[in-house]
């Protein structure tokens, strides 16, 4: 009788062990998810790209080849550098002076293109047509002598 009622209690806690647990484990499933966010939010943004001129990668000049432009992280801003049709080299900030879109380059047309409200700029940055209020930030853009293209902040 004695050990009938052992044997009649084990799964019971068992049961109750695995209940425990369960609760448990939903408990620091909802702390994780709730506490996520917050440090999240808390934490700073990292940086998008090394501070300073950036050197384009082959992946990313064999894109401006193809593409006749790129766009590429410079000191954490995203810079399209593109390629006129006399194989000149410009860089612009790629986010549009209007809300932020990301700018594109036309190559047929030789302009910049923003395609949330038809902004348009030249090959200097200035606004053709669109809504934009100002031109785009200009950045340098140099081929060095051993082929590789430098993209820096211009010094005002
Ligand atoms: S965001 Fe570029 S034209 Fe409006």
């Amino acid at each position: 009788m004695e050990e009938q009622t052992l044997t009649t209690s084990h799964p019971k806690k068992s049961r109750r062990d695995f209940l425990d647990l369960l609760v448990g484990a939903s408990f620091l499933g909802w702390l994780v998810t709730m506490a996520y966010p917050i440090i999240r939010y808390l934490k700073p943004l990292p940086q998008t790209g090394a501070s300073g001129p950036t050197h384009l990668t082959r992946d990313e000049s064999s894109k401006l080849e193809q593409n006749k432009f790129v766009i590429v992280p410079v000191s954490g801003q995203r810079v399209i550098v593109l390629q006129a049709p006399d194989q000149q080299l410009f860089a612009f900030s790629a986010k549009c002076t209007h809300e932020g879109c990301t700018i594109t380059y036309q190559p047929a047309q030789s302009v910049l293109w923003c395609p949330c409200h038809d902004g348009r700029f030249d090959l200097n940055g200035r606004v053709l047509s669109g809504p934009p209020p100002q031109a785009l930030a200009k950045y340098d853009a140099r081929r060095q002598p051993d082929g590789s293209i430098v993209i820096s902040e211009q010094k005002a």
